[in-house]
C-alpha cells in the first residue's frame, strides 16, 4: 500500500513519518511554505526520543495515482472538501481527523471511507517541522470502515501502523470512539481562547454536559471515559521535548499561526447542530463556537480572553435561551 497523506501537518506529518520510518511508501501532500520546506529540506520530525530529518517524497497537489494508494486525510475539518476535491474518487480515504462530520461528507464523494479516531498530541507551527509529544508511542489510532465494520484494507492499515511508533486498533465501531473524542474536543475552543487557566475545567465541563445531553437525546453512542483511558493505558503519555514548548491543542495552534480559521464549527458546532435538531439549548457550545470563530477571523492571539469573560458570555446566552 502507498500512503498519500493529504495535509501533512501535526497529525498527518506524524502518521506519515512513522509509516515512512517503518519502511512504508509515503507521500506527504502539503501547501505553501510547508510544502517548499518538505520538498527542499525534508521533514524534521521530533519526538521525546529523537530529532531527525526524513526525506519523504512531497507534493503540493495530486500526483499520478496507483491502485494500491490509500489517501489519509489529515487536514482540519473545515478544509476537508477543498483538500480532497482534486483527488480521484475511486481511491479509499481515511479521515484522520477530529469531529464526526468528515466521514459523511467524504462518503458523498468517495466510495470507500474509513474513520480514524486520533489520540496523538502533536504540533506543527513552523514550515517543515512536526513535533510529536506522545511517549512511548506517538499516538493511538482506532480505525474502522465508515459507518461501521472493518475490512481487509482497514486491517492492513492497522497492521502497518503497529509496525512503527504508533498504536493501531481495529474499531468496527469507530464512530463511537470519535463521538467520545468529540466530547473531549469541546474544550479545544476554551484552550484556544483562554488557556488552561483556573476556569478551564468548569467551562469545558459546561460544554461537555451539553454534549452528553444531546448525544443521549439523539441516541448516539459514545465510548465512556473509562473505556478511553483503558484503551490508552500508558501508551501515549505527553512528554516534554527539549527546546519545543507544547503550546496547546490543534485549535490553539490555529490561533497561534494566525491561520484565519478554526475547527469550532465541527466541534462545538456539531453539538449545537444536534441540539437544534432535537430542540435542546446548547448555550455554552454556541458561545464557544462563535467566540472561537471570532478569535480566528480577527486573528487574535491565543488565550487573549479571560475565562471569567467567556463564562459571563455563556451565562448571558443561557439566560436568553431559557427566557
Ligand atoms: N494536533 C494535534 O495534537 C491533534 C490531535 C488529535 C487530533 N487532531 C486533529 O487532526 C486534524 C488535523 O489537525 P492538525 O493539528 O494536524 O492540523 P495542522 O497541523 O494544521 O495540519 C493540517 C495541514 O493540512 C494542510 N492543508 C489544509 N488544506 C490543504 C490542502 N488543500 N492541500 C494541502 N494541504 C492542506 C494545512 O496547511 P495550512 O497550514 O497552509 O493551512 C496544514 O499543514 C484535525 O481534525 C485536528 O482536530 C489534532
Amino acid at each position: 500500500m502507498r500512503y498519500i497523506v493529504i495535509g501533512a501537518g501535526a497529525v498527518g506529518g506524524t502518521i506519515g513519518a512513522q509509516l515512512f520510518k517503518s519502511g512504508h511508501e509515503v507521500v506527504l501532500v502539503a501547501r505553501g511554505a510547508h510544502y517548499e520546506a518538505l520538498r527542499n529540506d525534508g521533514l524534521r520530525f521530533i519526538t521525546p526520543d529523537s530529532d531527525e530529518v526524513l526525506d519523504i517524497p512531497a507534493a503540493d497537489g495530486p500526483i499520478p495515482t496507483r491502485d494500491d494508494d490509500l489517501l489519509i486525510l489529515a487536514t482540519k475539518s473545515q478544509d476537508t472538501v477543498s483538500a480532497l476535491d482534486p483527488w480521484p474518487r475511486h481511491l479509499p480515504v481515511v479521515c484522520a481527523q477530529n469531529a464526526v462530520d468528515n466521514e459523511r461528507t467524504v462518503l458523498r464523494r468517495f466510495e470507500r471511507v474509513y474513520g480514524m479516531c486520533v489520540w496523538l498530541p502533536a504540533q506543527h507551527l513552523d514550515p517543515g517541522v512536526v513535533a510529536a509529544h506522545g511517549h512511548p508511542y506517538s499516538g493511538m489510532l482506532h480505525v474502522g470502515r465508515y459507518p461501521q465494520g472493518v475490512d481487509e484494507l482497514s486491517r492492513q492499515l492497522v497492521t502497518d501502523l503497529n509496525k512503527g511508533g504508533l498504536v493501531g486498533l481495529d474499531a468496527p465501531d469507530v464512530m463511537r470512539w470519535k463521538y467520545a473524542k468529540l466530547l473531549s474536543n469541546l474544550g479545544n475552543a476554551v484552550d484556544a481562547i483562554c488557556g488552561h487557566t483556573s476556569g478551564y475545567e468548569a467551562l469545558h465541563e459546561r460544554a461537555r454536559a451539553e454534549g452528553t445531553a444531546v448525544l443521549e437525546e439523539a441516541g448516539i453512542p459514545y465510548a465512556t471515559p473509562g473505556e478511553q483511558s483503558q484503551a490508552r493505558g500508558n501508551k501515549v503519555d505527553i512528554r516534554p521535548i527539549e527546546g519545543i514548548e507544547r503550546g496547546g491543542g490543534s485549535s490553539w495552534q490555529s490561533l497561534a499561526k494566525g491561520s484565519g480559521s478554526i475547527e469550532a464549527d465541527y466541534l462545538n458546532g456539531e453539538i449545537v447542530l444536534i441540539g437544534r435538531e432535537y430542540g435542546i439549548p446548547t448555550p455554552a457550545n454556541e458561545v464557544l463556537q462563535r467566540e472561537a470563530n471570532r478569535h480566528a477571523r480577527e486573528k487574535l492571539p491565543p488565550r487573549s480572553t479571560p475565562a471569567a469573560e467567556l463564562s459571563a458570555l455563556i451565562d448571558e446566552r443561557s439566560a436568553a435561551v431559557s427566557r
